[in-house]
């Protein structure tokens, strides 16, 4: 099963500088929560980006893919040079974690959506691509604060 996880503003903002454009204790303990133990696949921009967030510190993620077209190492992650194949033949459970051009790439194929609403307006630079909701069904959301975590699985006819 293909899964995504984001959070986006009201706008649908979800990145600023490379950072995420907010900090959100509840959100980072519910992302680590639902990616603990589950393959995730990132693009190569959110993972310099996760990096600069751990420093010297270990991803906790139990097993990294990193999508990158150029011919890069990484010495924690394997490296996926073509995402519509990977993701045709990716027989287990993955969580896509992003960013922008990831999720683009990845949306035809999840299965799951989990999405953080965050009720405010901040300034950035990178948004949700445009998509189309209404081929998912809410199966699950809490309300937390200033955030709606969510739960979206794709309608089979
Ligand atoms: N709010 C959230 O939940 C959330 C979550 C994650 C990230 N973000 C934010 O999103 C932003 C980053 O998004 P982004 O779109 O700039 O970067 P990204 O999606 O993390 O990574 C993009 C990279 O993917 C590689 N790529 C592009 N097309 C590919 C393909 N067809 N196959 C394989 N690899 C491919 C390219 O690497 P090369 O150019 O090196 O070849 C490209 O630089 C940051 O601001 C980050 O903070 C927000």
């Amino acid at each position: 099963m293909i899964k995504m996880i984001w959070a986006m503003d009201e706008n649908h903002l979800i990145g600023k500088g490379n950072l995420l454009p907010w900090h959100y204790p509840k959100d980072l303990e519910y992302f680590k929560q639902m990616t603990a133990s589950i393959p995730v696949l990132m693009g190569d921009m959110t993972y310099q980006s996760l990096k600069s967030y751990y420093r010297k510190k270990p991803l906790p993620f139990q097993k990294i893919y990193v999508a990158n077209l150029e011919d890069a190492k990484y010495e924690d992650a394997t490296r996926i040079e073509d995402i519509h194949q990977f993701l045709k033949e990716f027989t287990e459970d993955i969580m896509v974690i992003g960013g922008k051009t990831i999720y683009q790439l990845a949306l035809p194929y999840a299965d799951k959506l989990y999405i953080t609403y965050v009720l405010k307006a901040y300034q950035g630079d990178v948004y949700f691509p445009h998509f189309d909701l209404n081929q998912f069904k809410l199966t699950w959301y809490k309300t937390e604060e200033q955030l709606i975590f969510s739960e979206y699985t794709r309608i089979t006819s």
